[in-house]
This record gives structure tokens, sequence and C-alpha cells, in this order.
């Protein structure tokens, strides 16, 4: 079965950008183990982290402007984060036991 290695978010709330594990292309890196806690403050961004899977779910299921306007997301303008031109951008390593079947995607919004 497939699991995410890694996944970095860019833009996208309070995540300007961050990384965690290892991308499909970054072999150096870590990846994440079968478990992985989330610690935070509140506004810290664990609602966010998670909300950045339901996000992508979202949009490959109804579409871009729906999953922006859903879940009380409040659309486009507030969910890039503030102060940012760039795109959004979320993208993933996935997995599934073997290096030769690694496989990676990238969504830019
Ligand atoms: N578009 C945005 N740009 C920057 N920060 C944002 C944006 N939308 C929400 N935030 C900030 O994200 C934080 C909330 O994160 P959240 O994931 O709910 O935290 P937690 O679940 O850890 O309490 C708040 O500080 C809020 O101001
Ligand atoms: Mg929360």
């Amino acid at each position: 079965m497939a699991r995410i290695e890694g996944f970095r978010v860019k833009n996208f709330k309070v995540f300007k950008e961050i990384t965690l594990g290892r991308l499909w292309n970054q072999r150096e890196s870590e990846p994440l183990t079968h478990m992985t806690a989330v610690i935070g403050k509140n506004g810290a961004g664990k609602s966010t982290l998670f909300d950045a899977f339901g996000f992508l779910a979202d949009c490959l299921k109804n579409g871009v402007e729906e999953a922006c306007d859903s879940r009380q997301r409040g659309g486009f303008s507030r969910i890039r984060s503030q102060g940012q031109e760039g795109l959004m951008y979320l993208k993933n390593g996935c997995g599934k036991g073997g290096k030769d079947k690694e496989q990676g995607g990238l969504f830019h919004f």
C-alpha cells in the first residue's frame, strides 16, 4: 500500500513554506515514519496541515473553485498566505516499498 513519505506546502494559509519528510526527488532526506504526531500550540497550524490534504482531495473531487469555497475556507484569497503573491503549491512524495516504485505529485494553484 502506498504511503506518504513527505510533502511540501507553499503559500497555503499560515505556511509560507514547509517541508516534512522526504520528497520524491530528495533521496538524502529521511522519510516520515509510519506514525507521525503533530503537536503545537494554538494557531501553530495543526488544522492547516491536515486541511492541505483536505483541500487537495476536494480539488480533485469537486474542482479548485468549489474546494476554495467549501469547508469555511473562504475563497482563494483567504487560503493563499497573506502577503504572498506567488502560486500556492502542494507537493508530495509517496513510497510503495521499493525505490523503483516511488511516485510524487505536484499541484500549483
Ligand atoms: N491566508 C492565511 N495567511 C496567513 N495566515 C493564515 C491564513 N489563514 C489562516 N492563517 C493563520 O493560521 C493560524 C491558524 O492555524 P490553525 O491551523 O487553525 O492552528 P491550530 O490548529 O494549530 O490551532 C492562525 O494564526 C491564522 O491567523
Ligand atoms: Mg486546530
